[in-house]
């Protein structure tokens, strides 16, 4: 991946991803102590791993960084899929969230939860992503919108097992009913929950969803501007259903990235290409709201940094399928293989500002690696299945075929 981390994931082609055949790779404490031709394997760190490690022999198979999933929320309770059923049948999403369903059912239903229940659910949908080949997995709280039970989801994601987790605090994800308006909602959540999140360590990351019928783009930038002053990192849900000032936002105000992203017009291109905010597209909930997909090739040719992810939840995205994902970029938004495979490692590892310590393979990074059975061109080609064989998380297998 040397050329996707020199271009910071811009305009990537094939020739940055840095395929090499015959290699070998030495793994100790976790990370990569070095990475080359298997004929050249330095004698010192060969014999010491003759010694006293193991050695793997993948023969013909393929390896690559682990896939960086940077955006779902995975901790819910709860099922919608008889939203779903009205949805399709032509009942617009804002309408049903008007009238308590949406995030607000999905609310209701994590907040009765009990903790142990919640990990119950959240681990078997890690264990999903795990043999997928993710090895860094980003979960949002935002389905219980109280300080309780948001920290009470913050912590099941921190007790998951498998990839590395990447918390992030959703509270503003839509206002809850005990409060009048959102900008009470969202001074509740600058003044008392975020100093509270902040000694409680369980994240270091905000994220708000700023839309018609959510969150005003006015509040949002007082509300981010403060997590901001606290210490968090931030990232938006932006201009998904409308083009409502998210993404000039999240540039504006330096968020690490800008989600969803449909609704762009030039200027807003132009700015995110210009900008250290990587876009950040989620083309299976485009595809379950039937809506339009980002404009992706637009994004790219301006000098954008894209990645790419699920955004698996119970309601616009009921599903967890990266393969999927991956094809649907290829398919409806004419993103090429190596733009895709970029933008499911190193540019997702950019938008969790992990980007000097996972997503590529070299000499002092995390041993995040997955093998696959085949060459490189079977990714994101067949839906429901990518052909991983095995997935190391630092260096330790954490699923196999
Ligand atoms: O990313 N856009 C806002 N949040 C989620 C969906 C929330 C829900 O419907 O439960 C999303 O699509
Ligand atoms: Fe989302």
């Amino acid at each position: 991946m040397d050329g996707v981390v020199k271009k910071s994931g811009r305009r990537v082609q094939e020739s940055d991803l840095g395929i090499r055949k015959n290699q070998a790779m030495i793994v100790e404490g976790g990370k990569i102590q070095w990475i080359g031709s298997n004929k050249k394997i330095p004698k010192k760190l060969g014999e010491r791993s003759t010694n006293k490690a193991r050695s793997f022999d993948l023969n013909s198979k393929t390896v690559l960084p682990g896939f960086v999933e940077c955006h779902t929320h995975s901790v819910f309770a709860g099922d919608r899929s008889a939203e779903f059923e009205m949805r399709n049948l032509g009942v617009p999403y804002q309408e049903i969230a008007a009238k308590g369903g949406g995030i607000l059912h999905s609310m209701r239903k994590t907040r009765q939860a009990p903790e142990a229940e919640l990990t119950r659910l959240t681990q078997s949908r890690v264990d999903q992503f795990t043999k997928q080949g993710v090895t860094t997995l980003e979960i949002k709280s935002g389905y219980a919108l109280n300080l309780k039970d948001e920290l009470k989801s913050l912590r099941v994601a921190a007790a998951m097992r498998g990839p590395r987790i990447v918390p992030t605090f959703l509270g503003a994800h839509a206002k809850p009913p005990e409060f009048l308006d959102t900008k009470e909602y969202l001074d509740f959540l600058q003044f008392k929950v975020l100093p509270k999140l902040k000694k409680s360590n369980l994240s270091e990351r905000v994220d708000i969803f700023i839309e018609k019928g959510f969150f005003p783009v006015d509040e949002a930038r007082q509300f981010l501007q403060s997590a901001l002053e606290q210490g968090f990192d931030v990232t938006i849900h932006a201009d998904q259903l409308s083009l409502c000032g998210g993404t000039d936002l999240a540039v504006e105000i330096g968020a690490l990235s800008a989600d969803h992203v449909i609704q762009l017009g030039d200027s807003q291109i132009s700015k995110l290409a210009k900008s250290e905010t990587v876009a950040v597209l989620l083309p299976m909930a485009d595809l379950y709201m039937k809506c339009a997909y980002p404009p992706a090739r637009k994004l790219i040719d301006a000098g954008a940094c894209v990645a790419i992810a699920t955004d698996f939840n119970p309601g616009t995205c009921p599903s967890q399928d990266l393969a999927l994902t991956g094809l649907l970029a290829r398919l409806e938004m004419k993103m090429s293989l190596p733009e895709v495979i970029a933008a499911y490692t190193w540019n997702a590892a950019k938008a969790l500002k992990l980007e000097t310590q996972v997503g590529f393979l070299a000499t002092g990074t995390g041993a995040d690696f997955i093998s696959i059975e085949s060459d490189w061109n079977q990714l994101f080609y067949s839906a429901g299945n990518l052909p991983i064989s095995t997935v190391h998380r630092e260096g330790r297998e954490i699923w196999a075929k």
